[in-house]
């Protein structure tokens, strides 16, 4: 039995942020973002939660009457923003698509989340002999950065993506490979700590102590190549599929340079990677499904195409996912 992608969609806020935008804000210019990163806008909830995106992220992927709800028995969600702890955000979702009984929960794996969950979800489908799941990776990252810090605040942006799993008997499309791993991050290239409150027990000062997103730029683009690299060779080694066979490569995106370097390492022609960090810059959790949905819903996608799914974040955690369409 295999598990496999049967719809796609996505979710992002309303407003749209350009680098002349961050130019009022930020000691940044357009153009220096632009070279070193490949961002020109990102989207920044005004009054979006992670819910509200991950919900209308996930309507998209029932709307049409093929669906049988009962049928959804796993929603997962993949985010490190999530607007209500308890519920969940799955949670969320499961009451807002009026599913009655269904698994949820959330998982963080900060921006390797969405991956991870697949992997997750896959194995539950399997174990539990679930016909249908639901995976959606969101992240609202206007939450956790420090906006007067231009080296982390130019490259995030918030948005939701989704995909709907299916357990198929006799298919040979689906997933067929996976790769996840996690290194220590001895330097602290990534970190955000979580909110502290004060006790009658601790030794806090203040009511509350809160934290933004503290990033090495430098440190985390070697470790990122380096992941995309090994994870994508690690896919390829456990299918047998050669690296020529596949249709397209969907990159975390998190900054063009990352994949320039993964192009001329791997030798892998540009346009094999699906691109569209200039629009959304890093969403974290939903950077991968957004452009699955994109591909998707442009029809570039044929059945029998091999994609390969890679990505890395905080952790440092980093995968790749080889699937059949
Ligand atoms: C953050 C990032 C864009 C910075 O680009 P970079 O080329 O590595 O730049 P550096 O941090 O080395 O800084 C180079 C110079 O530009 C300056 N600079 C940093 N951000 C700037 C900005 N937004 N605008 C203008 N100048 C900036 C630095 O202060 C530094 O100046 P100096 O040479 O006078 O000291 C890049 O490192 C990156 O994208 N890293 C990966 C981050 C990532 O993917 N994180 C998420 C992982 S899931």
């Amino acid at each position: 039995m295999g598990v496999k992608i049967i719809k796609t969609g996505r979710k992002v806020p309303h407003k749209k942020v350009t680098n002349f935008d961050l130019e009022k804000i930020l000691d940044t210019t357009n153009e220096w973002i632009k070279d070193r990163t490949g961002i020109i806008n990102r989207h920044i909830s005004t009054n979006e939660t992670s819910s509200s995106l991950a919900i209308e992220a996930c309507q998209e992927l029932i709307k049409d009457k093929d669906i049988n709800l009962s049928e959804i028995g796993l929603i997962i969600c993949a985010t490190m923003t999530p607007d209500t702890l308890i519920p969940t955000v799955a949670a969320n979702v499961k009451k807002a698509l009026k599913i009655e009984h269904s698994i949820t929960f959330d998982i963080n794996v900060a921006c390797s989340g969405f991956l991870y969950a697949v992997s997750v979800a896959e194995s539950m489908m399997k174990n539990l002999n679930i016909k249908k799941g639901i995976v959606v990776g969101v992240d609202l990252n206007s939450q956790l950065v420090d906006w007067k810090d231009r080296g982390t605040a130019i490259v995030f942006g918030d948005g939701a993506g989704s995909v709907l799993l299916s357990s198929e008997k006799n298919s040979d499309s689906g997933i067929l490979s996976t790769f996840l791993d996690n290194i220590d991050d001895n330097d602290n290239s990534l970190i955000l700590k979580n909110i502290s409150y004060k006790t009658p027990f601790n030794n806090l000062e203040n009511e509350y102590e809160f934290f933004k997103l503290e990033m090495l730029g430098p440190k985390v683009m070697k470790f990122a190549i380096n992941a995309i690299n090994t994870s994508i060779l690690s896919v390829i080694k456990s299918s047998n599929i050669s690296l020529d066979k596949i249709k397209y490569i969907i990159p975390h995106q998190a900054n063009q340079r990352i994949i320039d370097a993964a192009v001329k390492n791997l030798k892998i022609p540009n346009e094999k990677f699906y691109i569209n960090i200039d629009n959304y810059a890093n969403t974290s959790a939903g950077s991968i499904p957004i452009a699955l949905d994109e591909l998707n819903k442009n029809n570039l996608l044929k059945k029998g195409d091999y994609i390969i799914l890679v990505g890395f974040g905080g952790g440092l955690s980093f995968g790749a996912i080889l699937l059949k369409w």
